[in-house]
Formats: C-alpha cells, structure tokens, sequence
C-alpha cells in the first residue's frame, strides 16, 4: 500500500487521538468529511478489538453509508436523544475555538449533533489553525425558495457590517447547483476576514430563507490537531485557560 500523504497521516493522527476518547457505553457523534472519514475508519477498528457498545448518531448521509460498511450501527439522533461526545472536522479554528464548518455541506446536521452533545472535539491537521476567523468562505445553507431575496438580505446584513463587495456564490457540483441532504443550496460568502464573528452568525439567524451558517461559536471544547509525524497538539479554549 502507498505511504500516506503528509495531510492523510495528520489527518488520521488527529483521528486516532479522539477515537482514544470514546468509552464504552458513550453515546457519539460522528462528523463527516475527509478527517471524519479516519476518525470512522478508527472507529470501527476500536469496536471490532474491544467490543465497545456505542450508540452513535451520523452527521451526513455519506458517514452513515460508511460507518455502515464498517459496521457500526448508525441510530436517528432522536432515538437516541442527547449524545455524551461529538467527534467531527472543521474548516478552520481560531484561538477560542470557534469554527467556520461546513466545507462537505453538512453543517445544519453537523450543528445539530453537535449542539445536542455534551463535547463537541473536533479533528484537523495544521492547515486549519487560523487566527482570525474568514479565509475559508463561509458556507450558508439557504431555502431555494426565494433565494434571491435571502441573497439580497445577507448582501445588506454585509454591506451594515462593512463587509461590503464580497462575492456569495450559490455552491456547485458537477454543473449543477449543489444540494444538501436536506434538499437545501448552500451560497459561499467570501469574505477574507470576519472580524465580528457573533455578529455576523446574530445577523445570518435573523435572515428569512438561511436555514443554517457554518459558524460554530462556542461549541466546541477541544480541538486534536494532528501532524504528519503522527504526533497531536490539544488546543483547549483561551477562555478556559484564565
Ligand atoms: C463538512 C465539514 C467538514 O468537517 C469540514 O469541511 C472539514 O472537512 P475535511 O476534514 O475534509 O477538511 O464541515 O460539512
């Protein structure tokens, strides 16, 4: 088998540090995207050597398919009803924690679970690690129907914020408009920087037609980022710390 690349081996380092987190009897969480994909990999290996009766919940159609194929049994979040731990990706992370997701297009389900979870650990290689909040466009999934009116909201609710001039592109895929597994579209908002985090995720809430954005602020507790080398660095919340 060809050796990972350096992305792949940080990617399933950080995986194998949170999986190291789950303990039998837990009620999880799992996220979805390209780390999430180890971290589920890992998953399974841990339930198949130690038996480990988890009841886990999945954030996006494609990690149900594949905790499937690896057997792990995926329930409803409602059958479950709360969830003792999150495990998910992330586009980007500050110093507090917070995070713009959303990048697979999951982020409504991905907030949900997350929200209904008492920790939410998210996974990622360096690449990730920001200081300020924005390089990454902003995923913002949106009703299609009027869409165009929810669009000329959020320009105003940018233009107020001094965020003026910065593209919102509907998201594609394969020459067609990207939908969620909600049915959903999904504009991208390039915005370079968000100096105002809690304000702009204020704003986005009170838009008719946004069904969700992809700034998680205060949910998550602690963020693996793993390293090429296999090592991994915990980052706990600045205001956690004082
Ligand atoms: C999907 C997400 C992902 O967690 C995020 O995009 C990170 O993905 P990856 O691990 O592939 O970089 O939010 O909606």
């Amino acid at each position: 088998m060809a050796d990972p690349t350096p992305s792949d081996a940080a990617k399933d380092a950080a995986a194998r540090a949170a999986v190291a987190l789950v303990e039998d009897g837990m009620r999880l969480g799992l996220g979805t995207g390209s780390t999430a994909v180890f971290m589920v990999h890992r998953l399974a290996e841990r339930i198949r050597a130690e038996g480990l009766r988890l009841r886990c919940a999945a954030t996006s159609r494609a990690t149900c398919e594949l905790a499937g194929q690896l057997g792990i049994q995926i329930e409803e979040l409602d059958a479950i009803g709360w969830l003792d731990l999150t495990l998910d990706g992330a586009d980007e992370i500050d110093p507090d924690l917070n995070l713009i997701k959303g990048g697979g297009g999951a982020h409504l389900r991905e907030k949900i679970i997350a929200a209904a979870s008492d920790r939410m650990v998210v996974i990622a290689d360096p690449t990730k690690v920001v200081e300020q909040l924005g390089a990454f466009h902003l995923p913002v999934e949106v009703l299609g129907f009027g869409v165009e009116a929810t669009r000329i909201h959020i320009q105003r609710l940018l233009d107020a914020m001094d965020l003026s001039q910065r593209p919102m592109l509907v998201r594609q895929r394969d020459g067609a408009a990207f939908r969620t597994d909600e049915g959903n579209l999904i504009l991208d908002l390039s915005l370079e920087c968000i100096p105002d985090p809690a304000a702009l995720a204020r704003g986005l809430n009170a838009v008719p037609g946004v069904v969700e954005h992809g700034l998680f602020l205060n949910m998550c507790q602690l963020a693996l980022i793993g390293s090429p080398d296999g090592s991994v660095i915990e980052l706990t919340r600045t205001e956690d710390l004082t």
